[in-house]
């Protein structure tokens, strides 16, 4: 299997060197544990290591996001000029995007070898300004529980929270990326996300946590399954720090 080497300090020893190649994988946690900030350093290191890379951001102005990328000494707007890095911002209030298919587009113009999206809930909360092509095959009727696959179509807002997720899924895997696709976690809940779905199609699941440790609270990371791959199970402590994101030796939880 070719690895997709996320370069994050002390992470991709914990998934045998990388994601594997067009995966699809999945970073969950509540509000303010760390996500945004992973798929940014992904992003960057693929850039700066000429792996060109597309940041797909439903939830942030793309201003912030080059603000925050300077806080650790990343030259974000350098790397857009390059053509190594794009920002597509979704306006959420305009509609009829088709937001598949800029992503495509954008992708073959630099090039792109990795994706990150953020965030399928806030996509599947706004689905009624997307215009996308549905195209969902067996595999998801089986796991959604019905016995027949749904035909292609345009697809408007009315269906299941869970069918817009396995859409967007589907839609992604095909842009030929390896991608982190970003979710929030169901507060309290027993699922992994809050559409109870994501978890199962993806190739891979990554947990971020805030955990009260003995010494007050601490950031916590799970790869909770990676197919193919051989992963550290346990929940490993990680800081951000003027670099970004850095993951320490095995914690207790
Ligand atoms: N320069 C920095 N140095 C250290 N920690 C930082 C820095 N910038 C942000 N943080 C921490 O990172 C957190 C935000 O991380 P991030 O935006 O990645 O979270 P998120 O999981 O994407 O949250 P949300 O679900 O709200 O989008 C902040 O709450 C703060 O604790
Ligand atoms: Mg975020």
């Amino acid at each position: 299997m070719d690895r997709v080497k996320t370069g994050i300090k002390g992470f991709d020893e914990l998934v045998q060197g990388g994601f594997p190649k067009n995966f699809n994988i999945l970073l969950t946690g509540l509000p303010g544990t760390g996500k945004t900030i992973f798929g940014m350093q992904y992003l960057y290191n693929g850039a700066m290591n000429g792996e060109p890379g597309i940041y797909v951001s439903l939830d942030m102005a793309d201003q912030i996001f080059r603000d925050q990328g300077r806080q650790f000494g990343w030259d974000i707007e350098r790397l857009e000029a390059e053509n190594k890095l794009s920002i597509i911002k979704v306006p959420l209030d305009r509609e009829r995007i088709r937001i598949f298919e800029k992503i495509k587009e954008e992708a073959k113009r630099i090039g792109a070898k990795r994706l990150v999206f953020d965030s399928l809930a806030t996509f599947a909360i706004n689905i009624d300004q997307f215009e996308v092509p549905l195209e969902i095959g067996e595999e998801v009727g089986k796991i959604l529980g019905k016995s027949t696959a749904f035909s292609d179509g345009i697809y408007y807002a009315g269906s299941s929270y869970k069918r817009v997720t396995y859409l967007a899924i589907n839609q992604l895997s095909k842009i030929g990326t390896t991608n982190i696709l970003i979710t929030d976690e169901q507060m309290g809940g027993s699922h992994t996300t809050i559409d109870g779905v994501s978890e199962y199609v993806s190739d891979g699941v990554v947990q971020l946590e805030l955990a009260d440790v003995g010494g007050g609270p601490a950031r916590m990371l799970k790869v909770s399954k990676i197919r193919g791959t051989s992963n550290s199970l346990e929940f490993h402590s990680f800081d951000i720090t003027s670099k970004g994101i850095v993951v320490s030796q095995p914690g207790n939880k």
